[in-house]
């Protein structure tokens, strides 16, 4: 399975998403790949913010080496899900799909944890600190519903 994690900008909340289910995958030796992409490109080739990455790795992730780029049309055939962080992210994606097959790999991340709220995880950009640490316990918890929901099915 290939799984996609979408958000604005590329820099915080999505490559945290990838880190956090990569390193669960890495694990668990579960046969999942994982990439993020941004739905503006203005961050493309940047690393993760400094403060996204300094949150991460306090809880023992690694995000250092992802660098941002921009999502395009082709993403929706190379992967399976599409998760994205908030409404924005959602209507920006679904902007681009081509088919209904498209449409339905667009996911609420949240709604792994709280099913069809389609609640959002909190853009910490402009934010505190405390906006990424939010951000990392949101995303620890939606990852491991995931992956406990796919074990699931
Ligand atoms: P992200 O956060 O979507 O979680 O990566 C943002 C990063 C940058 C900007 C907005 C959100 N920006 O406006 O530059």
């Amino acid at each position: 399975m290939k799984v996609l994690m979408v958000c604005l900008g590329n820099i915080c909340r999505s490559p945290l998403a990838e880190g956090l289910l990569a390193n669960k995958v890495r694990l668990k030796e579960l046969d999942i790949e994982v990439d993020s992409a941004g739905t503006s490109g203005h961050h493309a080739g940047d690393p993760p913010d400094y403060r996204m990455q300094e949150t991460a790795l306090q809880f023992g992730v690694s995000i250092n080496h992802i660098r941002s780029r921009q999502f395009v049309i082709d993403d929706f055939d190379a992967f399976d899900l599409i998760f994205v962080m908030d409404t924005q992210n959602y209507n920006n994606v679904i902007e681009m799909a081509q088919t209904q097959e498209d449409r339905e790999k667009v996911k609420f991340i949240l709604n792994e944890l709280y099913p069809r709220q389609n609640r959002a995880v909190p853009d910490p950009y402009y934010g505190g600190e405390q906006g990424f640490e939010k951000v990392y316990q949101l995303l620890d918890e939606a990852t491991d519903a995931f992956l406990s929901n796919i074990k699931e099915q």
